[in-house]
């Protein structure tokens, strides 16, 4: 695979050089990196990720490329130039702070290009598209990395997002992300590969959280343990460390992640009103549900014990509910 598409591999490994050369260096990226600055990221940070700019223009990476004689009918094939109806081509990443992607061996694969200005007609994210080199379920952004960190600490930090794994990484060096997509059963794979612990730090929002929810189910189904760390106020990690600092995303967030059954129980709050009966006996239903899939007695016994404080209900009728109840299917 590599050997056939050794000029990608070059291509891309050439334009994301200048790229990073673009935004740390020159007029054309001052702005670009300005906004960078402006979001918390330090020159180092963007140093260790690569970071860069693709100019606002249609054909400066095509024209770069042309002068290297790379063939753009192979570079089209890599996502990096498309082509118009009458054959020439155009660059793919026009104005946009460019985040290379690797695959497991480090080599630079694809491109994600955050625009600078949101605006509702362009996506705030354009990755490479599915290429030969580049296919987002068997990519985890910062995996080759991290590998060293996620051994050492015996876990891996589950991210959504670029800003996350790069604003944590001076306290969390242990971090990846999905990039949006969700978590694939490759992905489980390479994770496996190194640990068996997985933190799933997902945004704070409510697709975060559903989000969380899914992958954490298939986490376990796949043999792994889980955590889930919980973000207030609907922040994501990023913006967390930028209003709180690292060290204290590490320890509130990272080290205060908490098993499944506790993310569940406020996981199954969402929506329903305790106020009132029916709200109620909808969540204990749900609740009792997850115990019921647990193993150990004394876990059992436990979130039992917490049922019954809250909505001060007895053990005994929880128990009995209890062995109405068949397993949930996961
Ligand atoms: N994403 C994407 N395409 C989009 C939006 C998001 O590929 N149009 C991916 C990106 O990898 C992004 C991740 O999904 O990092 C999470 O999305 P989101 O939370 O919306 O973005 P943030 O990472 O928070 O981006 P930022 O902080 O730069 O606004
Ligand atoms: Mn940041
Ligand atoms: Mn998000
Ligand atoms: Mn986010
Ligand atoms: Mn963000």
């Amino acid at each position: 695979q590599s050997e056939a598409h050794s000029d990608q591999l070059e291509a891309h490994e050439l334009l994301a050089k200048f790229y990073h050369h673009l935004l740390l260096n020159t007029n054309e990226g001052q702005e670009a990196l300005e906004y960078m600055y402006a979001r918390g990221f330090t020159e180092e940070q963007l140093k260790t990720f690569r970071v860069g700019f693709a100019l606002p223009s249609w054909d400066f990476s095509s024209e770069l490329l042309k002068k290297r004689k790379f063939d753009l009918s192979s570079m089209e094939q890599a996502g990096l130039v498309i082509k118009r109806d009458d054959g020439s081509y155009f660059d793919r990443f026009r104005g946009r702070i460019m985040f290379p992607i690797n695959n497991d061996r480090g080599q630079v694969v694809g491109f994600s290009g955050r625009v600078i200005h949101s605006t509702k007609d362009e996506p705030k994210y354009l990755n490479s598209p599915e290429t030969p080199l580049f296919q987002k379920n068997k990519i985890l952004f910062n995996y080759h990395r991290a590998r060293g960190s996620i051994r050492r600490e015996q876990s891996v930090v589950l991210f959504e997002g670029f800003a996350d794994v790069i604003s944590s990484n001076d306290f969390v060096g242990h971090g990846v992300a999905t990039m949006g997509t969700s978590l694939s059963s490759q992905h489980i794979g390479m994770i496996k590969r190194l640990t068996n612990q997985v933190i799933i730090c997902y945004d704070g929002d409510n697709a975060g959280i559903e989000a969380a929810y899914k992958a954490a189910n298939e986490i376990v189904a796949s043999g792994l343990t889980v955590k889930v760390s919980m973000i207030p106020n609907s922040l994501d990690p990023d913006d967390y460390i930028q209003k709180n600092g690292g060290k204290a995303f590490r320890q509130e967030v990272i080290d205060s992640s908490v098993s499944l059954m506790a993310f569940k129980m406020r996981y199954f709050r969402v929506g329903k009103n305790l106020q009132n009966e029916d709200g109620r006996i909808r969540y204990i239903q749900s609740v009792l549900t997850e115990i019921t899939a647990l193993s150990g007695a004394v876990e059992k016994e436990m979130y039992l014990k917490q049922l019954s404080d809250e909505f001060d209900l007895s053990i005994d009728s929880l128990k009995q509910q209890l062995t109405s109840i068949s397993p949930p299917q996961m």
